[in-house]
């Protein structure tokens, strides 16, 4: 089978590495891929927003099944326009990745079926808005509508910066168009937990849950980042919480989604806080989160590629989808500096003994080396029997890794182990 994967970063190296265990797959091809993923699938120079290019080349390569990783494509319509020309497709379809293009979207859908989220208003002129923030409770959270490259939500600690956040939003549009409409909504709090589920709309298998690192300093300080780092499972997720998700969130927002006429086929990211009136959506996503999919995906023991063409054919129920009982932890090596100004063309060297460990991000080719590209460079993840073994393994396997100005938190975990300590 030749396959095509769009999407260039960590989190589809990591769905490559997982898809070639499948036998049947004789060829990959990654658009546009990186550096790094060009050890593993055959890279092509088409960008994953050039929808009408990616179409061209599936169709002119007999590509049999494709998977469309990032939410721009996914936005944009891809899955529609390649099964408009017979290509077989894991993603959702255009009307359905709303739930991710769309904040208004979700957040009205939430309450139209009574999914339990943050309390919110919607505002699409400035001085309404404003207006609202003069007797809103304190602290608040404001949202762009749109797609913003995962940074278009602001925490706001004082009246004057929610309103800072919101001119910022709606009059000098650093989000651009992203921004014309805005969600403001109340402040929450509890762990945090990612939860990434198979759909093919009619039922819902929800994946090992995971803990993201959002926050570029140790002990959650700094800057928001794309993520660096990530553990699973989860341990503020527990049976109980799994369970009530599974009751109030999950099989509604499938149903939702139906009940729109928005049928939702492909991975469904749920981001959930586990507050003291129980969990809550804090997002949605309408694809594989990264970096969560660098410890999901280790730890699935089904075939992923039989998993995903279930979905495709609406037969998931009869599909097997088992991970394994142990823990995995991946730490995100950055160019230092990242999320802000970095410097790249550094030489990365990767100990042939932990390259399976190794997820690449940002890095391109230079005849036989590979240089840094990008801000988050590489994913190293380890697997353990227990949380503490997992990332105790992957800081070791990281130390076999090595480029100048490298970065990395050093408590990637600390957290979810002193909760999991909690939990005993
Ligand atoms: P982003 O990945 O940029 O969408 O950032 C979302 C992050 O903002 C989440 O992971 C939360 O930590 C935080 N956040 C979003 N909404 C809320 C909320 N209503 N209450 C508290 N924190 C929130
Ligand atoms: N890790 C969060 C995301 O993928 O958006």
């Amino acid at each position: 089978m030749k396959i095509m994967v769009v999407g260039g970063g960590g989190r589809e190296h990591a769905i490559i590495k997982k898809l070639k265990e499948n036998k049947n797959v004789t060829e990959i091809f990654a658009l546009p891929g990186n550096g790094g993923i060009a050890k593993d699938a055959t890279c092509v120079d088409i960008g994953a927003k050039d929808i009408e290019k990616i179409v061209d080349f599936a169709v002119g390569n007999n590509i049999d099944y494709a998977v469309v990783a990032p939410d721009d494509p996914l936005v944009l319509g891809a899955v529609d326009a390649l099964e408009d020309k017979g290509i077989k497709c894991f993603g959702p379809r255009k009307n359905a990745a709303i739930i991710e293009g769309s904040k208004v979207f979700s957040k009205n859908l939430m309450k139209k079926y009574g999914i339990p989220t943050a309390k919110y208003e919607v505002f699409s002129d400035i001085e309404s808005a404003l207006k609202y923030l003069d007797s809103a409770p304190i602290p608040t959270v404001v949202k762009a509508d749109g797609l913003a490259l995962g940074k278009g939500v602001i925490i706001a600690n004082t009246r004057d910066e929610a309103k800072d956040a919101v001119r910022s939003m709606m009059e000098d549009k650093i989000f651009g168009e992203s921004g014309s409409n805005i969600v403001i909504e109340e402040f929450l709090t509890g762990p945090e937990v990612s939860v990434l589920a198979f759909t093919d709309g009619k039922v819902i298998k929800p994946m090992v849950s995971s803990m993201d690192h959002k926050r570029a300093r140790d002990n959650d300080e700094g800057l928001n980042t794309g993520g660096m780092g990530t553990v699973a499972p989860n341990p503020a997720y527990t049976k109980e919480v799994a369970d009530e998700c599974m009751e109030k969130i999950f099989i509604p927002t499938v149903k939702a989604m139906n009940a729109e006429g928005r049928t939702f086929k492909g991975c469904l990211y749920f981001g959930l806080m586990i507050t003291d009136d129980g969990p809550k959506v804090i997002e949605y996503n309408c694809r594989f989160g990264d970096p969560e999919t660098q410890v999901v995906l280790p730890l699935l023991e089904s075939d992923l590629l039989t998993v995903m063409m279930s979905v495709t054919n609406e037969t998931l129920g009869e599909t097997e989808v088992k991970f394994s009982d142990g823990y995995a932890c991946c730490v995100i090596a950055a160019s230092d500096g990242y999320p802000g100004k970095y410097e790249t063309g550094f030489e990365i060297s990767i100990d042939k003994e932990v390259e399976d460990k190794v997820y690449v991000a940002g890095a391109k080719k230079d005849g036989d080396k590979l240089l840094t590209s990008g801000g988050r460079v590489l994913g190293v993840t380890a697997k353990g029997n227990t949380l503490e073994e997992a990332i105790n393994n992957s800081y070791k396997a990281l130390k076999k890794v090595s480029f100048k100005n490298a970065y990395y938190r050093k408590d990637i975990g600390k957290k979810a182990l002193e909760l999991s300590n909690k939990e005993d």
